[in-house]
């Protein structure tokens, strides 16, 4: 109904924010309306690429732009919270890039501000959004494979090394924990929830950001997790649960949930793609939720985000990683 269409705009003209721009375009009542980059020329060649209404070439002109309705936070992790505070300032409805802050204090503040605000806030941590994800959690509590003892999931990439590019500078938030493990971290406690206790171990590389990083998690349930990540190496990417009964195995990658291949006694593959982006279910959930006048989404709620960065923050503080903006404060 045109009466629910929902103007998006997207702060920080990065490699994200052209794959949002693609998922937007996809989605039935969303229009993408602006693009705020920190250089005019950049948000207009962004515009003209993807078909955005108007160019601005700063974000403050973007969030206080009146037909704007939704903005979209991509710019990298710590300034998540200073462009989440400026959008809800405007009075914009927010879906913000993972990790949604540096730590849960910057997290807490976010969501403070939505609430005071009354505008809808949510992280955009799109893979437990996917229908593969219900998929599992139903398979998985309605004992598909028996009792799930054990899990394992990993995201390790290799990023060309460059000091002073977001993965590897510590000034921009870098690291695998944040940028990468965050999703094996995710899957995990979507399944299983918040953890009793864990362990975590990294290598740390030369400008002090873990560029592998490694999470055993213990759950009130007995379940142990064992997840890593890295911005070094490749990993498999798979995400396996084995149960009393057999196993769930989700093939690279995982993240995309695009089948759940079962064996127990015969093999069995659960088709559970899409059409489309992956990026668009996040979408249409953030459109979904501010039509029925919800300020947090019922599937990846404040509760969700305050506990996965509470659980980083402690991750964080046994491998050794504090961010130079977390020293000042
Ligand atoms: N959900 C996912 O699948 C996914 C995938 C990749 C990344 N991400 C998340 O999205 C965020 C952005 O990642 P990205 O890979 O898109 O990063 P990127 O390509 O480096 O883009 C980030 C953008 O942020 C803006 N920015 C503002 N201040 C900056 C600064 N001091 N240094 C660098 N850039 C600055 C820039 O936009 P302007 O120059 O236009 O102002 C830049 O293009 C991160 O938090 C990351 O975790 C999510």
């Amino acid at each position: 109904m045109a009466v629910n269409k929902k103007n998006w705009g997207i702060l920080g003209a990065g490699l994200i924010a052209s794959r949002l721009a693609k998922a937007i375009s996809q989605v039935k009542g969303a229009e993408l309306y602006g693009i705020g980059s920190r250089n005019l020329e950049k948000s207009i060649k962004f515009a003209e690429e993807y078909g955005v209404v108007k160019a601005f070439g700063s974000y403050e002109e973007l969030c206080e732009c009146p037909e704007i309705d939704i903005i979209y936070i991509a710019t990298p992790h710590s300034f998540h919270k200073e462009h989440t505070l400026l959008a809800l300032k405007n009075g914009k409805h927010v879906l913000c890039e993972k990790p949604f802050a540096l730590n849960v204090n910057d997290t807490e503040e976010m969501i403070t501000s939505s609430k005071e605000k009354n505008l809808f806030l949510m992280e955009a941590m799109w893979s437990c959004l996917l229908p593969g994800m219900k998929k599992l959690k139903e398979m998985i509590s309605g004992g598909a494979i028996g009792q799930v003892l054990y899990m394992e999931a990993d995201f390790g990439f290799q990023a060309p090394y460059d000091p002073t590019a977001r993965l590897f500078n510590p000034v921009l938030g870098g690291g695998a924990l944040l940028d990468v493990g965050i999703y094996p971290l995710s899957l995990a406690t979507y399944i299983f929830g918040q953890p009793e206790s864990f362990k975590a171990n990294a290598r740390i590389g030369a400008t002090g950001v873990d560029e592998v990083s490694t999470y055993n998690l213990k759950f009130e349930n007995g379940v142990i997790a064992n997840l890593s990540s890295s911005i070094s190496v490749e990993t498999s990417h798979s995400a396996t649960f084995y149960g009393t009964e057999g196993t769930l195995h989700i093939p690279s990658d995982w993240w995309k949930m695009k089948k759940i291949v079962m064996t127990n006694g015969s093999k069995k593959e659960i088709d559970t793609s899409y059409e489309g982006s992956e990026y668009a279910f996040e979408v249409q959930e953030v459109i979904d939720c501010i039509n029925k006048g919800l300020l947090e989404s019922p599937s990846l709620p404040h509760s969700w985000t305050r506990n996965i960065m509470s659980l980083m923050d402690s991750i964080r503080a046994e491998i050794g990683i504090q961010y130079p903006e977390e020293a000042l404060s």
